[in-house]
């Protein structure tokens, strides 16, 4: 082929499942929806900027440490951004990649996140603890969209449509690079959707 693919964005999906799992899981499921009842600064900071839903993310930002069950679920996802990293052929020069932030996120019916991406982190990621049937995906942004200025459109099919949705499913991960850009659509569904974020550092 005359034509090489140069650059590529890596996208990391897994299952964490174990023997375990599913008792894990729903000891998580407990505990985000016990946080929500309990953070009441989290609740006035999402009322803000995370309207009709719940996240930790600027009161309770470092779960694995306050929790011993986020700290069961921190230990499994070592081994998947070990992995990741290694893909990415990182060289980390002897400084390991740590979780620094976990953080909680509970969307009803039509709670959305819009566009963003992870500032002063490394790898970042969620893990899935309810993704009731029709729930959103996990929608990631070309990173050279800014860069596009007059391309024509592309086939909507093809590995190079500026958009991917990856589906989210309880007991998967998603790892991807902290730059990449990402967002959660509206869920359209009755069901909570549950979600554990992160952020991993080396430095
Ligand atoms: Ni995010």
């Amino acid at each position: 082929m005359p034509t090489q693919a140069l650059f590529p964005t890596l996208v990391y999906s897994a299952s964490v499942h174990s023997t375990d799992w599913s008792a894990l899981n729903d000891k998580l499921r407990r505990e985000c929806r016990q946080l929500r009842s309990d953070d009441a600064a989290g609740r006035r900071w999402s009322a803000k900027n995370y309207p009709g839903g719940y996240t930790s993310y600027g009161s309770a930002s470092r779960m694995h440490r306050l929790s011993p069950t986020f700290a069961a679920l921190e230990r499994r996802l070592n081994r998947h951004v070990r992995s990741f990293a290694r893909t990415l052929e990182l060289d980390l020069e002897a400084r390991p990649l740590e979780m620094t932030d976990c953080w909680v996120n509970i969307m009803p019916r039509n709670v959305a996140h819009s566009l963003h991406l992870h500032p002063l982190s490394t790898i970042s990621g969620t893990y899935y603890v309810s993704t009731p049937r029709g729930s959103s995906g996990l929608k990631l942004e070309d990173p050279r969209l800014e860069r596009f200025m007059a391309s024509p459109p592309r086939n909507a099919r093809s590995k190079q449509r500026p958009w991917v949705v990856v589906p989210a499913e309880a007991g998967k991960v998603i790892l991807f690079e902290s730059w990449l850009r990402h967002e959660v659509p509206p869920n359209p569904v009755a069901g909570e959707r549950i979600s554990i974020s992160f952020n991993y550092s080396w430095f």
